[in-house]
């Protein structure tokens, strides 16, 4: 360092270390060019998001020469577009945004023009306009404040405190209903960008090096995370949908393979089992001709007769007798239906308990209980939804039952037996809206608490992150 002439300016030398606290990006080695006007970033994926209203840009930067594998995915608002020459005489329409450079003890506001070079070996060229009047430039020194180091990038330390805005979509055929409502408004609260985008709508090329996915006509940008809500009577496509954003390395908040083992009840029913977690005792069959023989698998009657593709309690029976049990199986195998046969959990009297897991935890519960002379417990059937405590086994077992099924946002239902609690199904998108309204919880806010927290990870030093 040289020797200051006057403490009270601000002097650096041609090349120093800044921080950009608010893009995530602790240190960054800079050009000082006076003989440039602007300032400007190397980013590299350069693309617009937002509103008219609030126009937005999202960019990838690599903070560390020679490190390819280190990257920071950053968003500002853009304050202009603006044509700008560059040294070497090229005219560009780039991108304006405005953020915080801190050097040493001084923070203050610059404008930054982003520029896809990343081939310079300045990730960042400092210009005239970023420089505030006390600052002294000294072309002949180099490093005047602070000096910083890239392994602010590595481990823990690089967990930035940059709020980057997201780009997340939300795959669903209904734009309007409860849950997708509510997961707008928390994500715009959290000033993140959210689409919702009709999965049919969507299609694919299914290309090695750059899988793609277009919609009405346009290929879809990158997202950041999906949350998939993908309907019962589309799952194959739906779950196709969401493989291809994997491809594409957008996090999606339960996986293809989640959504299609939790759609398959005989699959869902082997893998708990698999997995030790307690459910009624079931047995199924493809064409069973020993009618009676399949049900005593299950228990004796009263006993509980299942169609695979039931929803809403629409296909579930109970039937009471050992001879109703029987005609039920053979009206249903005349139907050619596939069907379940189950253990009646009679001391759950008409009530469930559905647990909502996200990312591991139990966010809320709720009991539903069943309209008087009925023993389902749905809603669409006229049950009643209230919020409910539940006990640690009751926890640990919607936790096991969403783990089991790899799926980081689940409804778990249960029915609470005289051994224990019992699964009888894991659901890959649950509603919100009666969690919601019974046990007065945010659980849309948390789920998008939980993506900011999955995406937000740093990828700096981290390998896994394809590079787009
Ligand atoms: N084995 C059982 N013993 C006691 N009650 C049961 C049993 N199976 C189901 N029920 C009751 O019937 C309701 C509906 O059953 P289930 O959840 O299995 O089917 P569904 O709601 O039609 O399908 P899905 O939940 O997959 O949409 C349950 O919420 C529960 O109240
Ligand atoms: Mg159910």
């Amino acid at each position: 360092m040289s020797e200051k002439t006057n403490v009270s300016d601000f002097t650096l030398g041609w090349e120093e270390w800044v921080a950009l606290p608010e893009l995530g990006l602790p240190a960054l080695k800079v050009k000082v060019d006076t003989g440039a006007r602007t300032s400007a970033l190397h980013a590299y994926n350069i693309e617009p998001f937002g509103t008219d209203k609030r126009p937005r840009v999202r960019f990838g930067v690599l903070p560390v020469a020679g490190r390819d594998d280190v990257q920071v995915i950053c968003s500002a608002d853009v304050i202009d577009r603006r044509e700008i020459t560059s040294s070497n005489g090229e005219t560009e329409l780039r991108y304006v945004i405005q953020t915080h450079a801190k050097m040493g003890a001084r923070s203050w506001p610059v404008e930054i023009t982003l520029t896809d070079r990343t081939a310079m070996s300045y990730r960042m060229l400092f210009g005239r306009q970023a420089l505030g009047d006390d600052t002294i430039v000294n072309p002949s020194e180099s490093f005047c404040q602070p000096e910083l180091s890239y392994d602010l990038y590595r481990g823990k330390a690089a967990k930035s405190d940059a709020r980057r805005a997201l780009r997340i979509a939300i795959l669903t055929r209904e734009p309007n209903n409860y849950s997708t409502r509510r997961l707008i408004e928390e994500a715009e609260t959290r000033d993140h960008v959210i689409e919702v985008i009709d999965t049919t709508r969507c299609y694919m090329n299914i290309k090695t090096m750059s899988p793609e996915i277009h919609y009405d006509g346009k290929r879809l940008p990158y997202f950041d995370a999906v949350i998939p809500r993908i309907g019962a009577s589309i799952t194959s496509y739906g779950t196709a949908v969401v493989r291809q954003f994997e491809t594409i390395g957008t996090y999606c908040v339960n996986s293809s393979e989640g959504i299609t083992a939790s759609r398959d009840k005989l699959f869902a029913h082997q893998i708990l089992a698999r997995n030790q977690i307690g459910m009624p005792t079931t047995a199924f069959a493809s064409s069973p001709k020993d009618t009676k023989n399949l049900i005593g698998l299950a228990g004796t009657a009263p006993i509980i007769v299942k169609l695979l593709e039931s929803t809403q309690g629409k296909g579930v029976v109970l039937a009471e007798t050992q001879k109703a049990a029987e005609s039920v199986v053979s009206a249903f195998r005349g139907l050619k239906a596939d069907f379940l046969v189950q253990q009646f959990v009679a001391e759950s009297a008409g009530e469930d308990v559905r647990c909502l897991v996200i990312g591991g935890k139990v966010i809320a519960t709720m009991r539903r209980r069943a309209a008087k002379g009925e023993f389902r417990s749905n809603l669409h059937q006229g049950g009643v939804a209230e919020s409910v405590r539940i006990t640690k086994t009751e926890r640990e077992a919607a936790i096991k039952a969403a783990r089991a099924m790899k799926l980081n946002f689940a409804g778990v239902d249960l029915l609470r037996s005289n051994d224990g609690p019992k699964v009888l199904e894991v659901n890959s998108s649950p509603g919100l809206e009666g969690l919601e309204t019974s046990t007065g919880k945010n659980v849309a806010g948390k789920l998008i608490d939980e993506i900011e927290k999955k995406v937000r990870m740093p990828v700096p030093w981290r390998k896994s992150r394809a590079k787009r």
